[in-house]
Parts: structure tokens; C-alpha cells; sequence
């Protein structure tokens, strides 16, 4: 690759979807940054526009080619061209089929292929052809490629890549290719280096890292690698997402030794109903979830539970959905990522009529959207007139005199930023907060001492 051509290109990336486009997003931007490029804030402002896509729901798909269509009436870049890459999950799916109708992309990448972007997009800005790398062969060279991590104190540190699950509704396994577990050595050692360069806070990706290691070791090992980093000094540790058929007890029993590991799990159960959970392949009924969810409880007092649920699966009558209510009424989630089915075709769910009209699939997300409001405000009730141990991230949205962080049960907590005190000395440092507003989305309080 000619990659001196990219040096002093100006280059703009858009991230949709999870958190492994995010990551993959830091490793685009780390292997730009290490070839001469400058990351700009605006896409008319780059001479690179990268998209990094997302096929989960029909909403995340669609919304790509508003972007790339938009890229058209961008004035002219720095460098007077302009190359449009694709890469994620709808790059991974359709490959060069993208071209018929994004006529002016350049470059088309997979996420098995994010090791490659440089030369694709070197290769574009010389010959100002289309250059598409898709293949489903691993991607050897993305764990060890340089990245450019959002913030300085905490980081993503994926263990695995892909998913054998195959829930019927779920696009990901054809679009991440199958479950690849990270060597056990190199994710300590990449932890114990991210301590070293000062990371507080890391959080461990797969989309199930519960079967960690069952690739490599023949069983899951994902109890022993949460006891080793937690060995590194890493002061906190989450992790996502956990499948609840493969939570181990001893698992349960290396989250309640292990004092880095945050007291949260986000336990995405997709449906109450054990029919509309064998017709999803979620391969556990009902009442497993719900003894789960208590031993959990037992060995881990006050964890905030946190999940996805699915609302309109294919054939979900309304019986099914009210043990999905009853469900979030006895687990009293602290927070729920509610979804309307979306229909993808290619999984086994996309076969499967539904008579089922829209506006009662509507009412019913809205009937579980306010139980959730109600058990999430509960949750956040249970903080109220505590000290709260806050990591801050930065300042509130909507006031910047208002510090932001994350309390260990990944609660929004807010506390004012003292008068005349520098934001900077703050972000990145643990304040204990004394709650004294406990609303439904967040926790908000006083400082009691310094950030340290
Ligand atoms: N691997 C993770 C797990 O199983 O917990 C989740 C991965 S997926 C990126 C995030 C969530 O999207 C899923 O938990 C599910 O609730 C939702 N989802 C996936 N496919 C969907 C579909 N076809 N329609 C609606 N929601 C969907
Ligand atoms: Fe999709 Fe299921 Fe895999 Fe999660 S576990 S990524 S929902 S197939
Ligand atoms: Fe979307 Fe791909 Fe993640 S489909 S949710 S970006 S794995």
C-alpha cells in the first residue's frame, strides 16, 4: 500500500450500533491516526467520511443512506476529494450489493476486514475506483491494531468476537460470524497496560462473554479471566452482554469475590413467555431466568439488573406478553432496553407470519416501557440519602456546570461542579456523592470531599 498518501488527510467517522462498532471505530481511527491522518469534528471538514453501520433493527439500517446521501451537497474537502467508506454490520451483509444504491461510495468494508481500511481507502484516493473486502476470513490483524480509545479512563477491551447462538430473531451471528474467545494472556496483559496508562474502568465485550473460552479451552472460562483482571489493579470492571444460559454459578460466585467487579449485570431475557422463548431459541424457560435472577440476588445483594426485551416477537399473543409484564414486575429491573420486533431477513423469525396489527404492539411496548419507568425509579429510590461513589465522565447534557458520571450500579449520577473548580480536574476521578434526588433516569447530589 502507497499509505503516504494518506498522510495529513483529514478523516470523519460516524458510528451507529453497539458497543463492538464503537470499538472497532476506536481500531479504524488508531490505525488512521498511526498513518498521518487528523480526525476532524464535522464530515464536511474530512476528506475521509467513514460509516460504521448497524443491521439489528430496520430503524439502524435505513438511516445509512440518508448519511451517504447527504455526503453529496457537502462542500469540497480539504484535499479537494472526497472518499465514503462503509464499514459495520450492513457492509458485512450486502458487501458490493451497497453499490446499487450508494452510487457514491468508495470503499466498502466488513467487519471481519477492519485490519484492511488503510489500504482500501489508499487504494480508492489513487486509482478513484470502488474497493470492497468482505470476505469472512478472521481478521487476525484488528486485536493487535493500534487504537484510539474516546476517553483516557476507560476502555472496551473486547474478549471475543461473534456469536453461535442464533436467536431466531437476530441478525448478528450472519453478520459477526461465529464465537472466536481472545487469548487468555492478552487480554491481562492488555488490561494490566490500560492500568498503567491510567484506565480506571474497563468493560469487557462479546456479544456473550459468558461461554469465554469455550473456543479455545473446550469449556467456558469466563469466572477465571474476570478473577485474573481483576488481579491487574483495574479498579472497576463491567462487562457485555451476558446470554443467561450460559451464567455459571461460579461466575456469579468470581463477580461477588472479585471487589473490581461492579455490582450490575445486564441480563437480557427478550421475552417472559417460555413459548415465545423457544420459538426466539433462547434455549431457557421462564422460571430458569427467574431462579437465575434469585441466586443472583442471593449472592450479590442490591445488584442492579439490567436488560433487553423484545416486544412483538411473530405470534406473541397476549398472553405472552403479560408474562413478559409479570416477569419485569418480579425481576424489577433497574433499567431495560425495550425494543419493537423488527423483521430481518435471513434469521429464522423472518419466516414466521404475524396477524399481529401494529398499534397493539404499540400499546403493549408502552404498557412495559411504564413498569420499567416504575421499577427503575424504585431502584434509583434505594440511593437516596447514601454516598454515592461517582466516576466522572464529564458534564450534564443539558448544564455544564454540572458534573456527570457513573455510580458502581451504572446509574447517571449528577453533583454541581464547585465554583471556580476546573472540569478537567474531575473527569476521570471517582467523587463520593450524597444522593439527595433520586429520579427515574438518574441520581443527583452534593460533593462530599475532592475527586481522587
Ligand atoms: N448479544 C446480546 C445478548 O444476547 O444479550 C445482544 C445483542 S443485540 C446487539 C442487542 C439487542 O437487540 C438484543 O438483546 C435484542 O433485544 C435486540 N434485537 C436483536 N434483534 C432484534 C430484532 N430483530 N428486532 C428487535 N430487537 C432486536
Ligand atoms: Fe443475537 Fe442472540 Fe447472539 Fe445476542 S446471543 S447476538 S441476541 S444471536
Ligand atoms: Fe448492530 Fe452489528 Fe452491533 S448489527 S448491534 S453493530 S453487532
Amino acid at each position: 500500500m502507497n499509505s503516504s498518501i494518506l498522510s495529513g488527510k483529514t478523516y470523519f467517522i460516524r458510528t451507529f450500533g453497539c458497543q463492538m462498532n464503537l470499538h472497532d471505530s476506536e481500531r479504524v481511527s488508531g490505525l488512521l491516526d498511526s498513518l498521518g491522518c487528523l480526525e476532524v469534528g464535522e464530515p464536511s471538514d474530512a476528506d475521509i467520511v467513514i460509516f460504521m453501520t448497524c443491521c439489528v433493527r430496520e430503524a439502524a439500517d435505513t438511516r445509512l443512506y440518508g448519511q451517504c446521501s447527504s455526503c453529496k451537497s457537502l462542500p469540497k474537502p480539504p484535499s479537494g476529494r472526497r472518499v465514503i467508506a462503509v464499514g459495520g454490520c450492513i457492509a458485512q451483509r450486502d458487501g458490493e450489493g451497497l453499490l446499487t444504491n450508494l452510487d457514491n461510495v468508495d470503499v466498502i468494508f466488513g467487519t471481519h476486514s477492519i485490519a484492511h481500511v488503510g489500504e482500501l481507502i489508499a487504494q480508492a484516493f489513487e486509482d478513484g475506483d470502488h474497493h470492497v473486502r468482505c470476505e469472512e476470513i478472521e481478521d487476525k490483524g484488528a486485536t493487535s491494531m493500534p487504537w484510539h480509545r474516546a476517553t483516557t479512563f476507560h476502555s472496551w477491551v473486547p474478549i471475543m468476537t461473534g456469536c453461535n447462538n442464533f436467536c431466531s430473531y437476530c441478525i448478528v451471528p450472519y453478520v459477526r460470524g461465529r464465537e472466536k474467545s481472545r487469548p487468555f494472556e492478552q487480554i491481562v496483559d492488555e488490561v494490566a497496560g490500560l492500568v498503567r496508562s491510567g484506565v480506571r474502568e474497563i468493560t469487557l465485550l462479546g456479544q456473550n462473554v459468558n461461554s469465554y473460552g469455550r473456543d479455545i479451552f473446550g469449556k467456558p472460562r469466563f469466572a477465571d479471566l474476570l478473577r485474573a483482571v481483576g488481579e491487574t489493579g483495574i479498579e472497576r470492571i463491567r462487562f457485555t452482554s451476558s446470554h443467561p444460559k450460559d451464567l455459571l454459578p461460579e461466575t456469579i460466585n468470581a463477580m461477588a469475590d472479585v471487589p473490581a467487579v461492579m455490582p450490575h449485570l445486564h441480563l437480557a431475557v427478550q421475552s417472559g413467555s417460555t413459548r415465545v422463548l423457544k420459538e426466539m431459541n433462547r434455549r431457557y424457560t421462564r422460571e430458569q431466568y427467574i431462579d437465575l435472577v434469585r441466586s443472583i440476588r442471593e449472592k450479590i445483594p442490591g445488584i442492579a439488573l439490567t436488560t433487553d426485551i423484545i416486544v412483538g416477537f411473530p405470534g406473541e399473543t397476549e398472553e405472552d406478553f403479560l408474562q413478559t409484564l409479570s416477569l419485569a414486575e418480579e425481576v424489577r429491573y433497574a433499567l431495560a432496553f425495550t425494543f419493537i420486533y423488527s423483521k430481518r431477513e435471513g434469521t429464522s423469525a423472518a419466516k414466521i407470519d404475524d396477524p399481529t396489527p401494529h398499534d397493539v404492539i404499540l400499546d403493549r411496548f408502552n404498557r412495559l416501557v411504564s413498569v420499567i419507568e416504575t421499577t427503575a425509579h424504585e431502584f434509583n429510590q434505594g440511593q437516596l440519602h447514601t454516598t454515592v461513589p461517582a466516576l466522572i465522565e464529564g458534564t450534564s447534557k443539558k448544564d455544564d456546570c454540572m458534573l456527570q458520571g457513573k455510580s458502581p450500579w451504572n446509574q447517571t449520577v449528577h453533583a454541581p461542579l464547585p465554583e471556580g473548580a476546573d472540569i478537567d480536574s474531575y473527569i476521570g476521578k471517582i467523587v463520593d456523592v450524597d444522593v439527595d434526588v433520586a429520579k427515574t433516569w438518574y441520581l443527583s447530589g452534593s460533593l462530599v470531599g475532592g475527586p481522587r
